[in-house]
């Protein structure tokens, strides 16, 4: 079966590295195509297991997929036509391994995706979609558990898809507490990948705000010691309710992130969402926040250690990184946080 995952910007190719992890030895998988918030591959094992990869947003099993979509209208007809005659026995059987109820006048609702220039309407696009359901005996409606059918044109793709995942797919069970700026859990968990876990880890977020990099450090496997800490009373019982009685050991401080009280070359990784700006309040403090935060890490960073760091403030994080020739920042990802555009370095020293 075909299926595709929705990853945000900037994290497709994490996505692609956790799907060969995950399912790439098993002979189930073969990815077919990297394209920017998608990949597209296929698998022969159960789909529910898909709905555990940890940087997908959204899970689709595609239907059809028609290259070579024009401007023209007539390309609509080529992509409604491609379910006139459609066997849908295994797409049922997809729906249920997931657990989707399937009846027999399947209620089902499309929602249509368009980019590029073209002489029809998004809207068309879910009309032609609706018509051509409707007249293999689906019954459309707007009711609640129904079937998500997904019509959509990029490029030159056109895509009739099912989404499997609920909208809940990149939501975590753990993230109880919330604070304001918590990160995306895909975007924590990207970091921690890219700080590259090892079982032996002492590993540092030291303005863990709601603990969102902690946890997903937690749940990637062994470590040695977790250690997170904020300034923040709020944020800090944010992440002690968000952890509970699990993941042991770890140490949680209320701190200053500018002056740690850890010793020199104590730990392995270093993970963190620098603040953005907008709660710093003006440039002059956070240039001083970036620049000592930096040196604390650096200096109880192990020589072979490794930092990940996010920021929307990349003239600051690059202006800073000139000033401490010793650190090399080795990776440097473009990624969307909230509809912004920001940066995650892999830092080492030089
Ligand atoms: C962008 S948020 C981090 C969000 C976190 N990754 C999450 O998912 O919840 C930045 C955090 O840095 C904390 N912070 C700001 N200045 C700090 C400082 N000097 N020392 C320690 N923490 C600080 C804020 O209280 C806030 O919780």
């Amino acid at each position: 079966m075909l299926y595709s995952i929705i990853v945000s910007a900037g994290l497709e190719n994490i996505a692609r590295e956790e799907l060969s992890e995950r399912f790439g030895n098993t002979g189930d998988l073969k990815i077919l195509e990297r394209k920017p918030q998608r990949l597209i591959f296929q698998y022969t094992g159960n789909p529910r297991e898909l709905l555990s990869l940890r940087t997908a947003e959204h899970l689709f099993l595609i239907l059809k997929r028609i290259p070579n979509m024009t401007r023209s209208r007539s390309s609509l007809a080529a992509l409604s036509g491609s379910l006139t005659r459609f066997n849908f026995k295994e797409t049922y059987e997809c729906c249920r391994q997931v657990g989707i109820n399937i009846r027999k006048r399947m209620p089902f609702r499309v929602t249509s995706r368009l980019s590029g220039k073209r002489n029809f309407r998004r809207v068309d696009l879910q009309r032609v979609i609706e018509r051509a359901l409707i007249a293999r005996g689906w019954h459309l409606t707007s009711g609640r558990s129904v079937l998500d059918v997904w019509a959509e044109v990029h490029g030159d793709d056109g895509y009739i898809s099912i989404k499997l995942s609920g909208n809940d797919m990149a939501q975590r069970p753990y993230k109880q507490a919330h604070i304001l700026a918590s990160l995306k859990p895909t975007v924590a968990y990207s970091m921690v990948r890219l700080s590259r876990p090892h079982p032996t880890d002492v590993f540092l977020d030291a303005m863990c705000g709601a603990g969102t990099i902690l946890l997903e450090r937690a749940l990637m496997g062994r470590y040695g010691y977790l250690i997170g800490g904020d300034v923040s009373s709020e944020a800090l019982d944010a992440t002690v309710a968000n952890f509970g009685r699990k993941h042991r050991p770890r140490q949680f401080f209320q701190w200053d992130a500018r002056k740690l009280p850890l010793q020199r070359r104590t730990v392995d990784k270093v993970v963190c969402n620098l603040p953005f700006g907008e709660a710093i309040g003006n440039l002059p403090q956070l240039t001083n926040l970036y620049r000592q935060t930096l040196k604390e890490y650096a200096r109880v960073l192990k020589p072979r250690g490794r930092m990940v760091l996010l920021t929307s403030q990349r003239r600051t994080l690059d202006d800073e990184l000139e000033r401490l020739h010793f650190l090399d920042a080795r990776q440097r990802l473009t990624v969307d946080v909230r509809g912004k555009r920001a940066w995650i370095y892999v830092i080492r020293f030089a």
